[in-house]
């Protein structure tokens, strides 16, 4: 080390013990803190190191806590660093007796609110190098001003000098750890999305051929009847009073289960009246002549908060929660069914409960409607839980949080 004093070796071997066997670039700053406190006393201390050739910079600091400290994992673009010009080159170091009042660390976009927020007066910022280059600056800093002298930027350099090769290498590691966590984490993503939406299309062909066999079996056979009953009035050539009515009757429930079968293909009434109102229809429409008959109930505590989701998350909402008092009209033998729609901050809650005999049975791999539900839920981003009801014994509650990003007022209408 040319030109250390004795003393100054002394405690450059100190710092280099303490940065040994640390993984972690602000742990191992951290732990070279004292050491370098005993050559330049200060309040705060801070290793900006580049990242992404250049562009980019992380920061790891010790002392007192400031918002840079948010660096260390959301590294931001390096225009915006006070200290850019020891980055660029453009000066040897900096060094100042009042960084409040320094222009040379304000400029627009700068990250210079800790150096008001934490009151860092004296500051000196020295390059930090590796093979040659600059990969960073060494930033020390006290409350009080004018504390600092070109000897201390002297004993800052080498501090920077002997400390950049350990901070440079172990920040390069956990770039390298960032990079393959978020790659990994939007491989999932798309994952996710791509077997929910293939899950979905199964599902959505076999909705098609379900109608396809309802309007068959039901549509077609209504109208061939009627289209029969016709022609033997034609042939007779008188059409009696009764025979009419009864045609009438036919049509009449024929138009009757047409009009279901293109409700459930597209949810007219979500789109004129709003989500509330069709869960109410579709709640109704689903009890109705249920032997023994079904309680219903909903409850809209979210000031119409559905309705201002993009219109395809609501139509899965919709379609979760049809599917859902479908499941307890069919499977449930219930007394009632609870439907709840509420505002929890920024986020929709909506939930339909029933008292019958509970499903404690269904395992996470559930291929048929249940398997939509969830992967409809995990396409819109929103929670889905199958639970027992509170203080209830049986019955089962579907509940579905979603995301709305706003906060509705609270209204409440039944
Ligand atoms: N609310 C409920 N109460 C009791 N059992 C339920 C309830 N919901 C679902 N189940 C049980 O879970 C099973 C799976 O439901 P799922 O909706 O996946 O299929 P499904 O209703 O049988 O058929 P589909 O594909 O037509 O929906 C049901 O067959 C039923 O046994
Ligand atoms: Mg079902």
């Amino acid at each position: 080390m040319p030109g250390a004093a004795p003393i100054l070796v002394d405690k450059l071997l100190a710092i280099s013990r303490a940065l040994a066997g640390h993984v972690d670039p602000g742990a191992a700053l951290r732990a070279t803190a004292a050491e370098i406190a005993a050559l330049i006393p200060h309040a705060h201390m801070d290793v900006a190191v580049l990242l992404d050739e250049g562009r980019s910079h992380a920061c790891y600091e010790t002392g007192c806590p400031t918002d840079w400290g948010a660096l260390a994992e959301h590294p931001l673009p390096v225009d915006r660093s006070p200290v850019r010009a020891v980055f660029r080159g453009d000066v040897p170091y900096l060094l100042t007796g009042d960084a409040l009042a320094d222009p040379r660390f304000h400029f627009d976009g700068a990250l210079d609110g800790p150096i008001f927020a934490a009151q860092l007066r004296s500051r000196i910022v020295v390059p930090m190098r590796a093979r040659g280059d600059v990969v960073g600056s060494l930033n020390i800093s006290r409350h009080e001003a004018d504390c600092y002298d070109e000897a201390d930027v002297g004993v800052a350099q080498q501090c920077a000098d002997f400390i950049a090769p350990y901070i440079y290498a172990l920040s390069q590691a956990e770039e390298a750890r960032r990079a393959l966590l978020a790659e990994s984490a939007a491989r999932n993503r798309e994952e996710l999305l791509r077997v929910g939406a293939s899950k979905l299309t199964e599902g959505m062909e076999r909705e098609r051929r379900r109608m396809a066999m309802d309007l068959h079996d039901q549509t077609l056979a209504d109208l061939a009847r009627i289209a029969r009953m016709l022609s033997s009035l034609r042939h007779d050539g008188v059409a009696g009073v009764d025979a009419l009515a009864s045609l009438e009757r036919e049509v009449a429930s024929c138009l009757a289960e047409l009009r279901h079968i293109v409700d459930d293909l597209r949810p007219g009434v979500l789109e004129l009246f709003g989500f509330r109102d069709a869960v109410e229809a579709h709640l109704n429409r689903s009890v109705n002549g249920a032997r023994p008959p079904i309680a219903v109930r909903i409850a809209d505590r979210s000031g119409g908060l559905a309705d201002a989701l993009p219109d395809t998350t609501r139509t899965a909402l919709y379609r979760i929660v049809q599917e859902a008092i479908n499941n307890a009209v069919r499977h449930a033998a219930p007394t009632g069914i609870d439907v709840h729609i509420e505002a929890r901050g920024s986020d929709l809650y909506v939930s339909v409960a029933d008292d019958g005999r509970g499903c404690a049975a269904i395992g996470a791999a559930a291929a048929g409607g249940i398997g939509h539900m969830r992967t409809r839920a995990a396409l819109i981003g929103a929670r889905l839980h199958l639970e027992p009801p509170d203080g209830r014994h049986g019955g089962t509650r579907v509940a579905i949080e979603i995301g709305t990003g706003a906060v509705a007022p609270s209204t409440e209408t039944h």
